[in-house]
């Protein structure tokens, strides 16, 4: 999020006249400007874009048009306080008048302008206004930060915590995994005990690498995208094969290419697992891979789709999808999955995509990722 400068000022001021004069007026001091029918559009703009402030004459200010802005104005996020400027009738005090203003008052942030006002005025208040509402975007900022700085945090504790907790039962099993190596297996057990045993070492793996604060990275080297995809889906034969979910794979086998193959391997699993989540009641999978070029750079690499024929996600799902703890299944889920996904794919200089909808019988959701060669 991006501080916004050049912040516009809403304007709604029901004699076309004064719209015109006042716009005239910031336009000439460098100050955008933008005029509004009434109040409740001049709403609907500050809660979907970024706003200076709001200019708004007394009269366009009735019991109605209090009311709403009131709640409006309530139902900011803690970082907000919009800068409202009222102009008021100036001179002719009404009783309405005097009325209004109390509530006016209590709009929160209310500066009161009292006509007629002389240009030099105008403007020295709308740019101090400006100057606030900048410092409060800024403000979001730093928020925002802080939340997922503590996110981090968090994470780091929770998964420092769990590898100990996990070390001890995951070296028995080691061990009993070693023991029935040396006992006379027929070819399939022996073929599930050496899966058993990979899936186990990156298991182990994974937790030192998280207890020593997770800087040893995944050693790099050559892998075929093809290879990758194939052991997670024998990783989720079992969980498939039971259910309702149909899996299908086209590969066309690109060369592989220099990469943290662990890594990559954590970024499908979680892919395919969404993709069984979403189709428990039955549905399709589809895993593809291709080689491919970047659409932008050129650059040659590897594509991967994976479709599902699930529900698909809402839109509030989509506009958090990549951060941590974002996650629908309670406490089945972690929200950790995609975030850590857009990491490792980020470490690749690749990019993740998806596109999703809930639409009743085209229901879905395909996420593309794109990794480039870098050898
Ligand atoms: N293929 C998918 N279909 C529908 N929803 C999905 C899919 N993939 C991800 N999601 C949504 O994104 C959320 C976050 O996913 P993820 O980061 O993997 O965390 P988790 O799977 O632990 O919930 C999920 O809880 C789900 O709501
Ligand atoms: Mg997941």
């Amino acid at each position: 999020m991006a501080v916004s400068s050049g912040l516009q000022v809403l304007l709604v001021t029901p004699t076309g006249r004064d719209a015109k004069l006042i716009g005239t007026v910031l336009n000439l001091a460098d100050v955008q400007s933008e005029a509004l029918e009434d109040v409740a559009s001049a709403i609907e703009v500050f809660q979907t874009r970024d706003v200076g402030a709001l200019l708004v004459a007394e009269e366009a200010l009735e019991h109605k048009e209090i009311a709403l802005l009131g709640s409006a104005l309530v139902e900011q996020p803690a970082w907000s306080a919009l800068p409202v400027l009222v102009l008021t009738m100036g001179g002719k005090a009404t009783v309405q008048s005097k009325r209004q203003e109390r509530k006016q008052l209590s709009l929160g942030n209310t500066t009161l302008l009292e006509r007629p006002i002389r240009a030099a005025t105008l403007v020295s208040t709308v740019k101090a206004a400006l100057q606030t509402r900048n410092r409060q975007y800024q403000g979001r900022m730093t928020e925002a930060a802080l939340r997922q700085s503590e996110k981090l945090a968090i994470v780091g504790r929770l998964a420092a915590s769990l590898a100990h907790e996990i070390n001890n039962p995951l070296e028995a099993v080691t061990n009993l995994l070693y023991l029935l190596d040396g006992t006379p297996l027929n070819s399939i057990q022996q073929e599930y005990l050496d899966i058993a045993q990979q899936e186990l070492a990156r298991v182990s793996e994974i937790a030192s690498n998280t207890l020593t604060f997770n800087r040893q990275r995944d050693v790099r080297g050559q892998a075929s995208i093809s290879v990758l995809l194939d052991s997670v889906l024998l990783l989720y034969h079992g969980r498939l094969a039971g259910s309702k979910t149909l899996v299908e794979h086209r590969y066309r086998n690109a060369a592989p290419l220099a990469c943290y193959p662990g890594e990559l391997r954590q970024v499908f699993a979680n892919l395919v697992s969404n993709a069984f989540d979403a189709t428990r009641g039955g549905g399709r999978i589809l895993v593809r891979e291709r080689a491919a070029t970047h659409p932008r750079t050129g650059q040659h690499g590897v594509r991967i789709t994976v479709a599902d024929t699930g529900d698909g996600m809402s839109a509030e799902v989509k506009s958090h999808l990549f951060e941590a703890f974002q996650s629908t299944k309670g406490l089945s889920g972690s929200g950790l999955g995609l975030w850590i996904s857009k990491g490792i794919i980020d470490k690749h200089s690749g990019y993740i995509q998806f596109r999703s909808s809930t639409k009743s019988g085209i229901s879905g959701t395909v996420f593309s990722l794109f990794i480039p060669r870098n050898d």
